[in-house]
């Protein structure tokens, strides 16, 4: 059997995943949608229906940061021993403000999924990859220098950038491309929950502000490039340039 995974599947960007890569994954049995809100992953299941779709929909409502849920994850790979065309991790959060007055709690989420439950799918998954299989980790702009303000969430993308890249070196050989997608801001409810309890997005941050189904039609298109970072838009490309000292 050949399945797709998506995590973050229930809203924002990896909804948009759902519903781009559902019409074309012509050789996928079963596309699989991984969030916590289970009415949420209903109702993109719903949104697709009607649609010429191959793959049969599954949604699998869990918090990824759970270890009983990613050990019970791990077994039902074990039994059912299917080939994996696509992962993407696309579940995260952010919390804006200065470290010391965040809650511990906030802390630890950001770090918890965007870092440990993404590297840990990734490497529950891998072993059921192939030649042609995909990866696409979901980073961000941030992490492309140390934010304050931001501090956490951008050191946690900085992370999946840096993790990404280099898994995509390791497994060239093998034939399996890893794109790490880094957007600058984009409309998804990601930024009410980001910046909702401590303050404004920044006049900037709306002004570079990018359409949720026009970074992921970019993502989809540069992983079948078999390109190893996607980035939407020219503010987020200069901005990439300047940090990688290409641009001075
Ligand atoms: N929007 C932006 O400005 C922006 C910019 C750069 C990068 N990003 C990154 O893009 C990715 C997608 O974010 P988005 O903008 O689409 O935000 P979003 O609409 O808030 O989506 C976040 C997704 O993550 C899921 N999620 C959160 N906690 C989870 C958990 N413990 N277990 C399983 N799923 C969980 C949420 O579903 P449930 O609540 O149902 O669990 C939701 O589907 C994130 O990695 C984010 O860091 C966003």
């Amino acid at each position: 059997m050949n399945i797709a995974i998506i995590t973050g599947a229930s809203s924002g960007m990896g909804k948009e995943f759902v519903l781009k890569l559902a019409p074309i994954l012509r050789k996928t049995d079963e596309l699989w949608l991984i969030a916590r809100n289970s009415e949420k992953l209903e109702e993109v299941e719903n949104a697709l229906k009607g649609m010429n779709i191959v793959p049969e929909i599954k949604v699998f409502p869990m918090d990824i940061t759970d270890e009983n849920k990613l050990k019970q994850f791990t077994e039902a790979m074990m039994i059912l021993n299917p080939k994996i065309s696509v992962l993407v991790n696309c579940a995260g959060v952010g919390t804006y403000g200065a470290f010391d007055k965040q809650s511990r709690e906030e802390t630890t989420e950001m770090v918890r999924l965007n870092v440990l439950a993404l590297t840990q799918l990734t490497k529950i998954c891998l072993p059921y990859m192939r030649k042609g299989s995909k990866i696409i980790q979901v980073a961000s702009g941030a992490a492309f220098r140390p934010q304050p303000e931001f501090a956490v969430y951008a050191a946690s993308k900085a992370y999946v950038y840096s993790f990404g890249r280099a898994l995509a070196k390791e497994l060239k050989q093998r034939g399996i491309v890893v794109t790490t997608v880094c957007p600058g801001p984009v409309e998804t409810p990601f930024l009410e929950h980001a910046y909702g309890r401590y303050g404004e997005l920044s006049k900037l941050k709306k002004l570079v502000m990018a359409n949720t189904e026009k970074v992921v039609a970019q993502a989809i298109k540069d992983c079948k490039k078999k390109k190893e970072v996607s980035i939407y838009g020219l503010p987020m490309k200069l901005l990439y340039g300047l940090s990688r000292g290409v641009i001075r």
